[in-house]
């Protein structure tokens, strides 16, 4: 009999073992005990592409799962705030039906049958009617669920993922936070958890925005080493397979703390050591070229291509280089290579505009070009050349 594979690479599906992600947990356990308790609190995960976003989500809904709670999880509909709402109602219908086998009398009017005027154009400052109409039919749907279940659930759980693709982020999570504000006072134990990329989220989490109460900020930030070891070697303590300690060694080293990265690597060392039920060093090394042709495809050829043929030499260089350069150093290991030096200024500010090289602020290195991430840098390694 084949073992099954226990790895996940891709998005949004849970990871065999769940690493670390402990603060961020803990602010969603104390988070949802409060709401419990009849004072609700609300969460936004904040996490760049991968880093897992939508596993915490999944995770958070399991935990809520098993203390009774009634939970829906929607990704953000990017057409309009209204949609969203609608998307959310039709959702947590949906799971009561699934939970009690009924479900709870719908809004008089069905929002999602009635067109809706485009009120994109209109001033900010004036909530447009369609978006305060989303608002009040979303805290009356909220408000009926909430009463529907309250008997038979413990509380109410909304997940929104990927609310930084909704079109006008902004105006949604105002709207959810009006929902759910004007939810409070009915006692209403309604908890809301919401994730999305930094860039176009933070603002509205930081300090001064009035949304800044509302939602409290769990900031995903890369795994630690140890988090690293765990994610690969739990999932097969059980199963007649091992990972040399090298090995692991060497795709924490690769990953970086980039957890899907890890289940990329550990997918398909896991294949290719299926032979002898040991991953060796051997067996690593052909996961890696595996690694790259799957990641190659969406992520590491895109970024290439995108570069002129001098800004792939001078990548190419720098990756060859032992250590992070000086400006110096760089300008004359590409003149070694056969690249202008004139131009190796422009490059390098064009690679580090283009997300391939960064500069180090501080430290010793500061100033210093490099490569940061060590898996494209492997893959340029291997697959981008200096000379022509
Ligand atoms: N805490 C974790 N431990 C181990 N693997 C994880 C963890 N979080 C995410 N992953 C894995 O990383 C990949 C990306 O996760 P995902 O939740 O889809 O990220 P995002 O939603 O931020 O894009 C998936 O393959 C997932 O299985
Ligand atoms: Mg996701």
């Amino acid at each position: 009999m084949t073992v099954r594979n226990p790895f996940t690479p891709g998005s949004g599906l849970a990871p065999p073992h769940f690493a670390n992600r402990d603060a961020e947990l803990e602010l969603f356990r104390d988070s949802l005990r409060s709401t419990l308790a009849g004072a609700p609190r609300h969460v936004a995960v904040l996490g760049d592409w991968a880093l897992g976003k939508t596993s915490l989500l999944l995770q958070c809904q399991r935990l809520a799962d098993a203390q009774g709670v009634l939970t829906a999880l929607v990704g953000a509909n990017p057409e309009s705030p209204a949609a969203l709402s609608d998307s959310l109602a039709r959702n947590l219908s949906l799971q009561v039906h699934a939970s009690y086998g009924e479900a709870p009398s719908q809004p008089s009017r069905g929002a999602s049958d009635r067109p809706r005027p485009d009120t994109r154009e209109r001033a900010s400052h004036a909530p447009p009617p369609a978006a305060s109409e989303a608002q009040a039919e979303l805290r009356e749907h909220l408000r009926r669920v909430w009463r529907h279940v309250r008997r038979r659930a413990t509380g109410v759980l909304v997940l929104i993922d990927d609310l930084d693709r909704a079109k006008d982020v902004p105006r949604t999570a105002a709207l959810l936070r009006g929902a759910l504000a004007e939810l409070g006072p009915t006692g209403a134990k309604v908890m809301l958890v919401v994730a999305g990329a930094p860039d176009a989220f933070a603002p509205l989490v930081a300090a001064r925005s009035p949304l800044a109460a509302f939602l409290q900020p769990a900031k995903l930030g890369r795994l630690s080493e140890a988090a690293m070891r765990e994610a690969v070697t739990r999932p097969i303590a059980e199963a007649p397979m091992r990972f040399d300690d090298e090995v692991v060694g060497r795709m924490a080293e690769l990953a970086a703390g980039h957890p899907y990265y890890l289940q990329e690597l550990a997918y398909h060392t896991f294949e290719l050591a299926r032979r002898d039920n040991r991953a060796t060093r051997q067996a690593f090394e052909l996961a890696l070229e595996q690694t790259f042709y799957r990641l190659s495809l969406t992520l590491f050829e895109p970024r290439v291509a995108s570069l002129s043929a001098s800004e792939q030499r001078l990548l190419a260089v720098l990756v060859d280089l032992a250590r992070p350069a000086s400006h110096g150093a760089a300008v004359e290991a590409a003149a070694e290579a056969g690249l202008n030096a004139a131009s190796v200024p422009k490059l390098l500010r064009r690679l580090k505009a283009k997300g391939c090289v960064a500069q180090a602020t501080h430290g010793p290195a500061k100033r210093r070009y490099s490569v940061p991430d060590p898996l494209f840098r492997e893959y340029v390694r291997r697959h981008v050349h200096s000379f022509n």
